[in-house]
């Protein structure tokens, strides 16, 4: 699915030193546009920079609960005239949704199954799973019928159902499962009619974003900068694939 680039992946800090090295989004036409969901967010605004500096990118458009039109994932009407607002801009090459929630003043992930609350389940099934869904339901028109695309959405490892080997984190896990099945279900039937569209779930690594400042302020992180680098430059060696993919920020597949 990535065509990998020569070597292993070595510690974190090595990799840190060497990304300035990459090179431009080879893979995409001159000019294309490229649209980026949640460009408030750590990832989200890292995304917005790079690709801003990114020679061959024409167009950046950024969306999120206060850009112009507004784009908010609870609310479908918001996300359908975001999406009609650019149907005039001619092809997307590079869709990259960079929303997500792990915690709120009213949320925190449940460290045991009784702390599961109904409500905060369903929230985070709302943000990290049926937004992203209905990104998918509005904005994949917008990609081209013909040539190499790219819809990604930044899911996270502890999604995996194979590799869950802690438990905790009943919520966002599950959430990032559901939305992880809906991409890849979405990839199935967008491949029907777009079939050079690589639909993509991708894992960021731990970032240091204000998403996970509460639970991995004592750990190493990667800047946003870096993981945004990296997941593009995934996107740009990704390959097309009917079922779409997991894929962590080196490259290497994650089981689903
Ligand atoms: N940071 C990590 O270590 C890490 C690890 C694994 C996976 N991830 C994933 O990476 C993605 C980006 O997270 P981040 O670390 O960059 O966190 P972040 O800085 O908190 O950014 C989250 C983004 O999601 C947006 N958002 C939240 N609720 C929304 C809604 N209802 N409608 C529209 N946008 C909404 C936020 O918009 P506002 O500015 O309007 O609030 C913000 O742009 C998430 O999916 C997260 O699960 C992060």
């Amino acid at each position: 699915m990535i065509r990998r680039q020569t070597g292993t992946v070595p510690g974190c800090s090595e990799l840190q030193g060497d990304f300035n090295n990459m090179n431009e989004l080879s893979a995409f036409p001159k000019g294309f546009t490229a649209i980026v969901v949640g460009s408030t967010g750590g990832l989200g605004s890292a995304f917005v920079a790079l690709l801003e500096r990114d020679p061959r990118c024409g167009h950046v458009v950024r969306l999120s609960r206060s850009s112009r039109p507004p784009l908010d994932l609870e609310d479908e009407a918001s996300i359908e005239r975001a999406a009609a607002s650019l149907a005039a801009r001619g092809d997307v090459h590079l869709i990259v949704d960079a929303t997500g929630i792990l915690h709120d003043p009213a949320m925190r992930p449940e460290k045991s199954i009784g702390q599961v609350d109904p409500e905060v389940i369903a929230r985070a099934f709302a943000i990290n799973a049926t937004g992203p869904l209905l990104l998918l339901k509005h904005f994949h028109h917008l990609l081209p019928r013909k040539g190499r695309s790219v819809f990604a959405t930044i899911s996270a490892r502890v999604g995996s159902i194979a590799d869950n080997r802690l438990g905790g984190w009943y919520g966002y896990r599950a959430s990032k499962a559901a939305l992880n099945m809906f991409l890849r279900t979405a990839a199935i039937e967008i491949s029907r009619k777009r079939p050079d569209a690589i639909c993509l779930a991708l894992h960021p690594g731990t970032v240091k974003t204000r998403l996970s400042e509460p639970f991995a302020a004592d750990r190493e992180r990667f800047e946003a900068e870096y993981s945004a680098q990296m997941l593009l430059d995934v996107m740009n060696r990704a390959e097309p694939s009917a079922e779409g993919a997991f894929v962590a920020y080196d490259g290497s597949d994650i089981p689903w």
